[in-house]
């Protein structure tokens, strides 16, 4: 049933410089979370500390109630074991063939025999659409292949805690497609509580539950996808939408008033709509035959009643 994940004014840096600060928010059990942020904003760092590979400077992580920031490592290695983690490089040994990489973890923390390995192996292979490379080596195959792997290996202890760090870049959009099907398949399936990250926006928009922003040191938003998606706030219009006007720039900062400006000319699209009028993009559901988690009612029933009000609003 997927373990909760209780973050609490997490901050960390490197030497002199923070790369987050006062980071809390939880993440449900059992739901879908998307993290986005501009590149360099410290997502796949935030990914780490969850897991305990970095340590925080302040704040508390806790999952099943204990702070695993305090934990020590022989502690960390048996909390690790809820973990499904897909990094942002797939870190696949480069020595090992996939299926053995895709084992390893078997291997490695359960005591299974051979052939349950392999079956669950091919299972997971089939599942990510790489049957048929099993003797491949992480450098003979694609970059989208070796996510597929990576994507395989984190799946295969059948994890409370998946952690993908971008699973889509680098996949073309009819595998993106499939990914974001998977993602809403398995999560019906297995109850896991899924954090993801991404700069696919369609992604963001149509999978998760939840949706994260990171941006200046700072988690601007962390709450309900709807809430996030009919949101006004600027820094949550702009990486949204994908807008290079706004407070979001190349260098990651603007100053104030070229923001100004950039939001003015704007104005007549969407920044001058009323509040709450964005649109609410549908939600990709489970495929034929996965019966959708309870959450999902009164999920849907929160997303009528928004577009209720915005009917109103609009009339
Ligand atoms: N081990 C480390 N030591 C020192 N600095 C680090 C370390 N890991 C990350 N950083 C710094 O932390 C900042 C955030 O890096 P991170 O990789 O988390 O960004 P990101 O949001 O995942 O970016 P992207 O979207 O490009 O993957 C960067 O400035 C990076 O240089
Ligand atoms: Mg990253």
């Amino acid at each position: 049933m997927g373990v909760e994940i209780c973050v609490e004014g997490l901050t960390k840096s490197f030497g002199h410089q923070v790369i987050w600060q006062d980071v809390s928010l939880t993440l449900p059990a059992g739901e879908v979370s998307v993290m986005l942020g501009p590149s360099g904003t410290g997502k796949s760092v935030f990914l780490k500390t969850l897991v305990g590979l970095l340590k925080p400077e302040r704040g508390s992580v806790k999952i099943a109630g204990r702070d695993i920031t305090r934990l020590r490592e022989h502690e960390l290695y048996e909390v690790r074991k809820l973990f499904g983690v897909l990094f942002q490089d797939g870190a696949l040994f480069g020595s090992m063939n996939l299926y053995d990489n895709i084992a390893f973890p078997l291997r490695e923390h359960t005591r299974k025999s051979e052939s349950e390995i392999r079956r669950i192996v091919l299972e997971k292979m089939d599942m990510v659409g790489l049957i048929g490379s099993e003797a491949k080596l992480p450098g003979e195959i694609s970059g989208g292949m070796r996510k597929r792997a990576g994507l395989a290996r984190a799946l295969v202890l059948d994890p409370e805690i998946i952690l993908f760090d971008e699973p889509d870049s680098g996949l073309d959009p009819v595998r993106v497609a499939y990914l974001n099907q998977l993602i809403v398949d398995l999560n019906a399936q297995i109850d896991a509580t899924f954090l993801i990250v991404t700069h696919d926006i369609a992604s963001a928009r149509q999978v998760p539950d939840n949706i994260g922003l990171l941006f200046r040191r700072e988690l601007v938003m962390f709450g309900p996808r709807e809430e996030l998606l009919t949101s006004d706030e600027p820094v949550v219009r702009q990486f949204l939408n994908g807008r290079m006007q706004g407070p979001i720039g190349m260098a990651e900062e603007k100053d104030a008033a070229q923001v100004e400006q950039e939001l003015a000319a704007l104005s007549g699209s969407e920044t001058a709509q009323t509040p709450g009028s964005q649109a609410l993009t549908p939600r990709l559901l489970p495929g034929p035959g996965i019966t959708r988690p309870p959450r999902w009612e009164a999920i849907a029933r929160r997303e009528a009643e928004l577009r209720r009000r915005k009917a109103v609003a609009d009339a």
